[in-house]
């Protein structure tokens, strides 16, 4: 059950939905947490819930969109805890609309947050990862990634990107025994999902073979299982978690 006692696990977007609930679910695998994301409220409320359950944990507010705040908050982590053994890309957002109706801000906001931010931290927390000679990557993908999907063109390309930089890090990076792994999820109750109409919601439920949306400890389980010593011969690859909706 403790797969992952004595490793670091650096979450993105971990102060709600999926990457809450990678926190939760690597916390138990043993993990100490380095916790990141742009609502600094919301951080540090979560972290304090994970210290008063007893889970010791680092948070800081960071937008990753900005390679000079992730740098920042990395070394902060690196003086303390010495060391990142996994780095879960999971923070992302949806500017959804039309593509003759998407505005630029909407495209660049999108890719800043879900392609850049995956570089910044990559990039960064793979130095040390490279140093170490060990390390563990996942990124939150999509299957919208995969298939694409009409008023989503900003995130499908976003999420397609992740797919193919996550491959390309994956070779690059394997010599140094380091893996890198892609999710991509199908539809998962987060607060990102519930404000979509119920129409949108049964339209997608026709096409779930299993039949419901996921819970997002479905996806958690997935990241504790790639960063854990048991995946060490898989990179490049990516997962899908969609209840069939893609086969
Ligand atoms: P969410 O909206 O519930 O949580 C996202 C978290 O990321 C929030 O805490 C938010 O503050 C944080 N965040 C946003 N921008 C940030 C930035 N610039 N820097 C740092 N943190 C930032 O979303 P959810 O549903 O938990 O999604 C997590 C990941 O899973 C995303 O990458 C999303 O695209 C992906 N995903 C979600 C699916 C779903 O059905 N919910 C399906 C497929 C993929």
């Amino acid at each position: 059950m403790l797969d992952l006692k004595d490793k670091v696990a650096m979450i993105t977007g971990a102060a709600q939905g999926i990457g809450r609930a990678c926190a939760e679910s690597f916390a138990r695998a043993g993990a100490y947490l380095f916790l990141v994301d742009i609502d600094q409220d919301s951080i540090r409320k979560t972290a304090k819930e994970f210290n008063d359950s007893g889970f010791d944990c680092l948070a800081l507010g960071v937008d990753i969109s900005s390679l000079n705040q992730v740098e920042e908050a990395v070394r902060k982590a690196l003086d303390k805890l010495k060391k990142i053994d996994i780095l879960i890309n999971n923070a992302g957002i949806t500017r959804d609309a039309l593509l003759l109706r998407m505005k630029e801000e909407d495209w660049d906001k999108v890719l800043a947050v879900n392609l850049k931010g995956v570089f910044n931290c990559t990039k960064v927390v793979s130095r040390a990862m490279v140093k170490q000679r060990a390390g563990s990557i996942v990124n939150i993908a999509s299957i919208i990634g995969q298939i694409g999907n009409a008023g989503q063109a900003n995130y499908a390309a976003s999420k397609a990107g992740v797919i193919g930089f996550a491959k390309s890090a994956a070779r690059e990076l394997a010599a140094r025994q380091i893996t890198v792994n892609a999710i991509a999820p199908g539809f998962i109750k987060t607060r990102m999902t519930e404000s979509l109409s119920e129409e949108v919601k049964n339209k997608m439920l026709e096409r779930i073979p299993l039949g419901r949306f996921a819970e997002p400890e479905e996806v958690a389980d997935l990241a504790v299982f790639l960063a854990g010593s048991s995946a060490r011969y898989i990179t490049g690859q990516v997962f899908r978690v969609d209840g069939g909706m893609v086969m």
